[in-house]
């Protein structure tokens, strides 16, 4: 099913811990030099010292970033650039729930710009690098919590009737609005964009939040949820399958394609996002 990475360079934001680590250690087991995204130097260090050891010394590098801050990501982004001349996958994956509602240094509600954001700019600005490889592939994370919610284009950042969890639903149904505008913006240049659910996984997802909350997630996702490594296939399937190659603009999970919400498919709904990210980040493309 997964093919070879083999001199594959993949970028992984998020790829310290939970998903995105076992994610990294799939792809480095399948030969990639990856290049992990994270906010914790010591995270950080652990995953770089993990994958080594698994696929060998200098295989895995680590980047630090707060991609909730602009500044911080293009930081991340020259740093890249100064190490390579092309990205053969880049996975999305870093994110997170905020319970009460805060905003970032940019002044962008947090959930929104992390989750949504995060993808955008990191993406945007690593495109060059990535549209070398016209076989490259883009992968984002999302959720099925994304059915349910719709975006609201008057109050994007939920400064009226805060919930955590409906800001996180609306970030990860952006995350499929933003995959499949990305795909339509690359149709012919071969570079394929999906979006997928990894399954509720007991990671360490919501931790960020207060001591009660992050027991409650902990507990739920370790009584009912999958491992990091079961959560982290749809995400290495999608980066290195060869069944995986050619398509673009789909939703998976278990490794599969598979129907995500109705509000998700809007052609209208993504192009008004992209025009937002676009404004909220300063960017023209
Ligand atoms: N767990 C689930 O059940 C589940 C279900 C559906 C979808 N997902 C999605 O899967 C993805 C991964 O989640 P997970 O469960 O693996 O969570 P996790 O265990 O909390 O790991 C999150 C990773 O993202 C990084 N990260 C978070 N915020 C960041 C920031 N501001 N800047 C840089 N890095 C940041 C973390 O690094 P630091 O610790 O250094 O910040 C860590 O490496 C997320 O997009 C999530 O929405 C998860």
């Amino acid at each position: 099913m997964q093919g070879s990475l083999q001199g594959k360079l993949c970028v992984i934001t998020g790829g310290t811990d939970g998903i995105g680590l076992a994610t990294a250690c799939g792809l480095a087991a399948r030969g990639a030099r990856l290049l992990l995204i994270g906010k914790n130097p010591d995270k950080g260090a652990a995953a770089t010292a993990k994958i080594g050891a698994l696929a060998g010394q200098g295989s895995a590098e680590f980047l630090r970033a707060d991609l909730s801050s602009q500044a911080e990501i293009h930081a991340l982004a020259k740093q890249i650039h100064d190490r390579t001349s092309q990205i053969d996958v880049l996975i999305n994956n870093a994110g997170g729930v905020f319970m009460k509602r805060q905003e970032s240094v940019d002044g962008i509600e947090m959930t929104f710009a992390v989750n949504q954001i995060g993808y955008f700019l990191v993406t945007h600005l690593l495109l060059d690098l990535i549209t070398k490889n016209p076989h490259a592939r883009i992968v984002n994370v999302s959720s099925d919590l994304h059915k349910g919610p719709q975006l609201d284009f008057n109050d994007l950042q939920m400064r009226n009737g805060y919930s955590g969890m409906k800001a996180y639903g609306r970030s990860k149904l952006a995350n499929i609005l933003f995959s499949n505008e990305l795909a339509r913006r690359l149709q012919g240049q071969g570079v394929c964009v999906n979006s997928l659910h990894p399954g509720f996984v007991h990671s360490n997802f919501g931790q960020n939040n207060n001591f009660l909350i992050g027991r409650l997630i902990s507990l739920s996702s370790g009584l009912f949820g999958i491992s990091v490594e079961k959560g982290a296939e749809t995400s290495i399937y999608l980066a290195s399958a060869p069944e995986a190659a050619g398509i673009s603009g789909k939703y998976f999970a278990h490794c599969r394609q598979v129907r995500p919400s109705p509000e998700s498919q809007s052609e209208e709904a993504a192009a008004r996002l992209w025009t937002e990210c676009e404004r909220l980040t300063g960017i023209k493309q």
